[in-house]
């Protein structure tokens, strides 16, 4: 399962490429150069797989913390640090990725694993500490895949035949190790035989939908048509939009979720019009150290990212802008959590501390 998607295999966004000399690298598909191109990325340093992180070549909270995973690992064999230094290695390496990205939980869970799985490997040599913490990597991986495709199970039924689906950024296979979360429900609907259609939000500012979830659902050949952000309601206000979908970056124990920026909107929208609004994300992705949403960290991104588009300049060159990365949906409303363990409904804290117990 660490090999790049050939023809007939699923979507994965990033792999481990062992024959990456000497010590094999984390490599990953360009998603800022998507759809245009289908770049690969080959890391072999700490600081790439950072940069790759933060610059969102590799994003989505689940994508996030395997990139992660793999990056602990590619810090100790940058360095090759003696037998005697390597948990200090491997914890600056920690430090350091944990600085790439705030709001995705999944990042710092992913490196509270390896943190964790390597305090039993202090009598091991580098290398043989390496070779457990890769394997862990891989685990972590394919354990998000599998919970992934679960989560496709408990939320198929939400998209019935006939409906209209929106939405927001991209929460598919590119997001995650394989088949997505909020694509998920949605691919599995469709391999089931429903006949449904999707809307999906450009999302500016970087355009997650409109470069990302448009090109993955074109490729599983799901129906689907192209909104700006600011057509959602218009689209709702018509009866054309039965269910909202989205995934999540964040959860805190009360089901308050952070997603990306204009995720709060929709689900204020869908309430308006008494559509259905729905959270996929596997349990990496619930903060139970955090009772409400109000304690969320929110990444702000750079200014520029709202001045340009593509590249291209908009607007004024020092026209002063605001660019949180996420926003908070409170719990109430959200009409249910698509988990791999199943669905929380209500949203509350009760239903989520018992499926996290699970
Ligand atoms: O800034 P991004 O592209 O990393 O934001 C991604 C999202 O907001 C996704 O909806 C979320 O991470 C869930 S991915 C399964």
């Amino acid at each position: 399962m660490t090999e790049p998607s050939k023809p007939g295999e699923p979507l994965r966004p990033l792999w481990w490429n062992a024959d990456v000399r000497p010590h094999g690298a984390l490599e990953m598909i360009d998603q800022t150069r998507l759809p245009g191109e289908t770049r690969t990325i080959t890391c072999t340093t700490l600081d790439a797989v950072w940069q790759a992180i933060k610059r969102l070549q590799v994003r989505g909270a689940p994508a996030i913390g395997v990139a992660a995973a793999y990056g602990v690992v590619v810090g100790l064999n940058e360095f090759e640090p003696t037998d005697d230094v390597w948990p200090d290695r491997l914890r600056q390496a920690c430090e350091y990725l944990a600085k790439s990205r705030p709001t995705a939980v999944n990042l710092f869970w992913a490196l509270d694993r390896m943190r964790n799985r390597a305090k039993k490997l202090r009598n091991l040599t580098w290398l043989e500490a390496r070779d457990v913490l890769l394997k862990e990597a891989h685990a972590i991986r394919d354990e998000d895949a599998a919970m992934c495709h679960a989560i496709g199970v408990t939320g198929q039924h939400v998209i019935q035949d006939g409906y209209g689906v929106i939405t927001h950024c991209n929460a598919g296979a590119l997001a995650t190790s394989e088949y997505g979360t909020a694509l998920a429900v949605i691919y599995t609907a469709h391999q089931q035989g429903r006949k449904f259609h999707v809307f999906v939000d450009e999302t500016r500012p970087l355009l997650q939908g409109a470069r990302l979830t448009a090109w993955e659902l074109k490729l599983a050949g799901v129906d689907a048509t192209l909104i700006c952000d600011n057509m959602a309601a218009v689209i709702m206000a018509q009866r054309k939009a039965h269910v909202v979908i989205t995934g999540a970056d964040r959860i805190a124990v009360n089901g308050d979720a952070a997603n990306k920026i204009g995720t709060y909107g929709l689900a204020v929208l869908a309430a308006a019009h008494n559509i259905p609004f729905y959270v996929a994300a596997p349990s990496s992705t619930f903060d139970a150290t955090l009772k409400n949403g109000s304690a969320i960290p929110i990444e702000h991104r750079d200014a520029d990212e709202v001045r340009s588009v593509l590249g291209q300049r908009i607007t004024l060159e020092d026209m002063p802008c605001y660019n949180p990365a996420f926003d908070v949906t409170p719990a109430h409303l959200i009409s249910g959590i698509v988990t791999e363990k199943g669905m929380i409904y209500p949203v509350d804290e009760q239903a989520i501390r018992a499926m996290l117990r699970k």
